[in-house]
């Protein structure tokens, strides 16, 4: 095993299900102590660390919702608490609804807005407090922020503001050696992505990528892990595709 991140800790929000569940899993097979954050799915966390323990590795699983700033700043004081350090932080909850801007409500904005943006807001500010210097943070945006998809709007416009919000911190914890990029999933196959969609628009975005696929969640693991390596420590401040050519 590679066992590159040995020592580090890292917290991954949204660590129980999809996208979250593959990258808590493929940092932990590299060493580092991982906070497997999750909202309401008691079973998939506990899950997550289980198959992380089968492995060898070290996780605990943290309940706290990441809409509220309290819950955020309970979940890094439990990791600092258990662990003693923050070296990686990968704000990956995030929620979407697939609704034009002509019917989205003030309930949907309030909602989505409170995850995509307040959250990895208060994530990222609690890691400017307590990350040690070198560490990094990714940030999961996504390719709707260059596709202009209809029923995209709201979703995508939370994403831009994570990707504002990203190249702005990297230049403020730059004198630390923190790197802080965000990376863009194109379509992949999780409960987000396939609620309400038949198979034919899911066969129909596979087809926009180059590679003609769409992708997995260890798609997107395989691209975190590239950027928590020391090799990446010159990549800051960027918005990565992990899109299999979409866009
Ligand atoms: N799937 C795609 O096609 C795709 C494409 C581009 C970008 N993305 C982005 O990738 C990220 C992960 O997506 P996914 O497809 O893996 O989603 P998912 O399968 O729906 O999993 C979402 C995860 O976030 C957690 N979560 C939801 N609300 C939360 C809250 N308020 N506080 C803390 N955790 C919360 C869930 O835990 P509970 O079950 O406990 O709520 C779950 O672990 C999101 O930011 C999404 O926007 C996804």
């Amino acid at each position: 095993m590679d066992t590159i991140l040995n020592g580090k800790v890292a917290v991954v929000t949204g660590g129980s299900k999809g996208i979250g569940r593959a990258i808590s899993g493929r940092l932990a097979e590299l060493g580092a102590s991982v906070v497997v954050n999750y909202a309401s799915g008691l079973k998939e966390a506990g899950e997550t660390v289980r198959e992380i323990e089968d492995g060898g590795g070290i996780a605990i699983a943290v309940q706290a919702d990441m809409c509220r700033a309290h819950d955020v700043a309970a979940l890094f004081e439990r990791t600092d608490n258990t662990f003693g350090r923050l070296d990686i932080l990968v704000n990956n909850a995030g929620m979407l609804l697939n609704q034009t801007i002509y019917d989205l409500t003030e309930e949907d904005f309030d909602a989505i807005v409170a995850l995509n943006i307040k959250g990895v807001f208060f994530c990222c500010r609690e890691a400017a407090h307590r990350m040690v210097d070198g560490g990094r943070i990714i940030n999961i945006s996504s390719t709707v922020t260059r596709m202009l998809l209809p029923t995209y709007g709201l979703y995508a416009a939370t994403k831009g503001a994570v990707d504002q919000l990203t190249r702005v911190l990297a230049k403020e914890l730059g004198s630390r050696r923190i790197t802080v990029n965000s990376l863009s999933p194109g379509p992949v196959d999780t409960e987000l992505f396939r609620r309400g969609k038949s198979e034919e628009q899911i066969q129909g975005m596979a087809a926009m990528a180059a590679l003609g696929r769409i992708g997995t969640p260890a798609d997107i693991a395989d691209a975190v892990s590239l950027l928590v390596r020391e090799e990446s420590s010159w990549i800051s401040g960027q918005n990565i595709g992990a899109n299999g050519g979409m866009a």
